[in-house]
């Protein structure tokens, strides 16, 4: 805890679900009475501005209800987005300043704060404001700032899926500095956890064999941070048992997971069964990795023509990997495309020396340099947007919340 926060919490080291940082003492007495109105449980208010609230959050779990005081803030929108950065999807924002001022009001709803309140706080607009979220939540629970569950599959074996899950996790949660959860849904054969150099983590299985094993607490036990913002999830199961994994116990992890971090990405075993459709199932993309074969085109053509009818807002980009290992007896790409019906969407070269080299030391490719960690940028762009511009400094907070930058 920073010596410039200085707390004056309601309670001790629960994990907060409502969260104030206020500037002076009558706005702490306000924000106080209402929290006690209302009986909000795990609450837990601080004395310091939306900079300590950024600061705090990036070394803490976000609660999910935020009120930031933003007066004195010199630059409001741009400590919003770095509040935004920080935070998790599903966090209501409420903020707090002196400048009774519509167009900042409008600005403020637009990067993605719930409601704005000019001080001296009113209990009853406060009461209202938080009510008003409450009920919101109740609505729309089941669908809304959900972080993107990314969905990545070979269409053969060998073909580079996990590399591409490996990096692409990577480069979203280095360099756009969004909150990753990299799962590794092949409890027995999966590469993940090797790839990255970490341990797997355990009880992955337990958790997929028994639903109701799955909450926060759990979630957080289980995973294996390989950076502040990249947790991954994966096992080591022994090759000759049998997992009786529970179907309900995937949706449940996913959206558990999709509630805590901007993107899901998945490591999607290539056989079609419940495990693996129950993710096609919810996913909003799906990455699909093959290589320039006839048995590549078939299971690849296979593949997105079932996939409207099982998730019809599912979006799927098709990248062909390892091209050009075969100098000859490689199936040109245009007769590739013919054949699946629709365009490559990428195209990682063959680069054995860079991918096996980084693969072999447990570094994600994307790490490194070189066509196949460009291409890998390339489909970042594509699910992300361009960093620039409306990309990672300046997006809203809403999208980033959303996890639609
Ligand atoms: N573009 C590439 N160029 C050269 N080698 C590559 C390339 N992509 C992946 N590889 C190598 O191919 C091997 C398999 O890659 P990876 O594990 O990513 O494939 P996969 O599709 O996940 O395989 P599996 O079916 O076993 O899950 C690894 O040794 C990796 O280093
Ligand atoms: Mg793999």
């Amino acid at each position: 805890m920073t010596t410039a926060i200085a707390t004056a919490e309601r309670q001790g080291t629960e994990q907060a679900h409502v969260m104030a940082f206020c500037a002076d003492s009558s706005t702490h007495t306000e924000i106080d009475r209402v929290i006690s109105d209302l009986m909000l449980p795990h609450a837990s208010i601080r004395k310091g501005t939306v900079k300590d609230a950024i600061k705090y959050l990036s070394h803490h779990p976000s609660p999910k209800l935020l009120m930031v005081d933003i007066s004195g803030s010199d630059l409001p929108l741009s400590d919003i987005d770095n509040l935004a950065d920080v935070c998790e999807p599903g966090v209501s924002v409420i903020a707090i300043g002196e400048r009774n001022d519509c167009g900042l009001f409008r600005d403020l709803l637009h990067h993605g704060v719930t409601d704005y309140l000019v001080k001296p706080l009113s209990s009853g607009l406060l009461h209202k404001a938080i009510s008003n979220i409450s009920d919101e939540t109740e609505h729309s629970k089941s669908n809304n700032k959900l972080g993107k569950l990314v969905a990545v599959m070979g269409t053969r074996g060998g073909v580079g899926a996990t590399t591409a899950a490996t990096s692409l996790s990577w480069i979203i949660a280095q360099q756009r500095r969004r909150k990753v959860a990299l799962v590794d849904l092949d409890l027995q054969f999966g590469t993940v956890a090797l790839s990255l150099d970490i341990e797997p983590s355990h009880g992955l299985r337990e958790a997929l064999e028994s639903a109701d094993r799955i909450d926060s607490l759990f979630l957080d036990r289980m995973m294996m941070e390989y950076s502040d913002r990249l947790s991954v999830i994966s096992a080591e199961e022994s090759p000759d048992e049998t997992l009786l994994i529970d179907y309900a116990a995937v949706e449940l992890l996913l959206n558990e997971l999709r509630g805590k971090f901007h993107y899901v990405i998945v490591d999607v075993p290539r056989s079609a069964n419940t495990c693996t459709l129950q993710v096609l199932e919810q996913a909003t993309d799906l990455i699909l990795v093959s290589d320039l074969s006839l048995a590549g085109m078939r299971d690849t053509m296979r593949t997105i023509s079932f996939l409207p009818s099982l998730n019809a807002s599912c979006k799927s980009v098709i990248v062909a990997s390892r091209v050009g290992e075969h100098k000859s007896g490689e199936m040109p790409k245009a007769e590739f495309e013919k054949g699946i019906g629709r365009k490559v969407d990428f195209v990682l070269p063959f680069d054995a020396k860079t991918v096996a080299s980084a693969t072999n030391f447990g570094q994600p490719v994307a790490a490194g340099k070189g066509p196949v960690a460009k291409g890998l940028g390339d489909i970042v762009t594509r699910l992300c947007g361009s960093a620039a511009g409306s990309g990672v400094t300046q997006a809203n907070l809403l999208s980033k919340l959303l996890g639609k930058n």
